[in-house]
């Protein structure tokens, strides 16, 4: 049984490294998850694989069930999860192509179902002081340390509401606030993994210079040129990290 997942975000959306042993369909209480669960063997280990924005990359950050895909991998079996999240790098030294290991969240996203625990169950606040489990987030640095790229240790993963990209005065005022990187997706995934006690880190590739710290508008083909120097830094990084987890 796979007790560790993947979920691959914009930029990975398979992995061809995965033998593939089996698919599973999950329906949740919650709705259905993005996609089918890609149970196989990564770099000598059990994971099961899941494409937050579903097979063909058709769910935008907003619609995305993040319910359904939490309490679908909790069901499963799974114990640890490592998130992949393509973001843009705030602070001078997240720059494009690189990978961050967050230890701190700021969540501006709204109207995203954001607990478990409503609707007649209890009423539950849970402890999110550190948002990411730091045995996890421990493993995926001492691994980085391996490689013969950085891997930034640490650093405050703003979560936006999207899909569109932010302005100029946003990316400042969340650097006030003291956001280092920000995307669309970490939240509520990550309070959600909480609330099922499940392991939960993220590793963050930095695909742009966030908006108003680039020499002009976002763009797209930037975007995907670094994601892939990025993604495949990714996957080095999980083939170090795997054996440790
Ligand atoms: N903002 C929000 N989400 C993102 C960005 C960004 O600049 N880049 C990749 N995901």
């Amino acid at each position: 049984m796979s007790e560790l997942a993947i979920i691959g975000g914009t930029g990975l959306t398979s992995m061809e490294q995965l033998e593939i042993v089996r698919r599973e369909v999950v329906h949740t209480p919650f709705g259905e998850p993005s996609a089918p669960f890609i149970h196989g063997r990564l770099f000598g280990k059990e994971v099961v694989f899941l494409a937050r924005h579903g097979p063909g990359h058709t769910i935008p950050p907003h619609k995305i069930n993040y319910r359904a895909n939490i309490w679908a991998l909790d069901y499963i079996g799974v114990k640890r999860i490592i998130a992949v999240a393509a973001v843009g790098g705030i602070r001078a030294d997240m720059l494009p192509g690189r990978l961050v290991i967050p230890d701190q969240i700021i969540d501006y996203t709204w109207g995203r179902a954001n607990t478990f625990f409503e609707d007649g169950s209890r009423v539950v606040h849970v402890d999110f002081t550190a948002p990411y489990c730091p045995e996890l987030r421990a493993r995926l640095l001492e691994a980085g340390r391996e490689l013969p790229f950085d891997v930034v240790e640490g650093g405050c993963y703003a979560a936006t509401q999207g899909p569109r990209l932010e302005t100029a005065a946003e990316i400042d005022r969340i650097e006030r606030d003291g956001g280092d990187i920000v995307g669309m997706t970490g939240m509520p995934e990550a309070v959600l993994a909480r609330e099922l006690d499940l392991s939960y880190a993220t590793i963050a590739v930095v695909a742009n210079l966030a908006a108003g710290r680039g020499d002009g508008p976002v763009s797209m083909e930037e975007i995907g040129r670094n994601l892939k120097l990025g993604m495949a830094r990714v996957r080095d990084l999980l083939e170090a990290t795997i054996p440790l987890v």
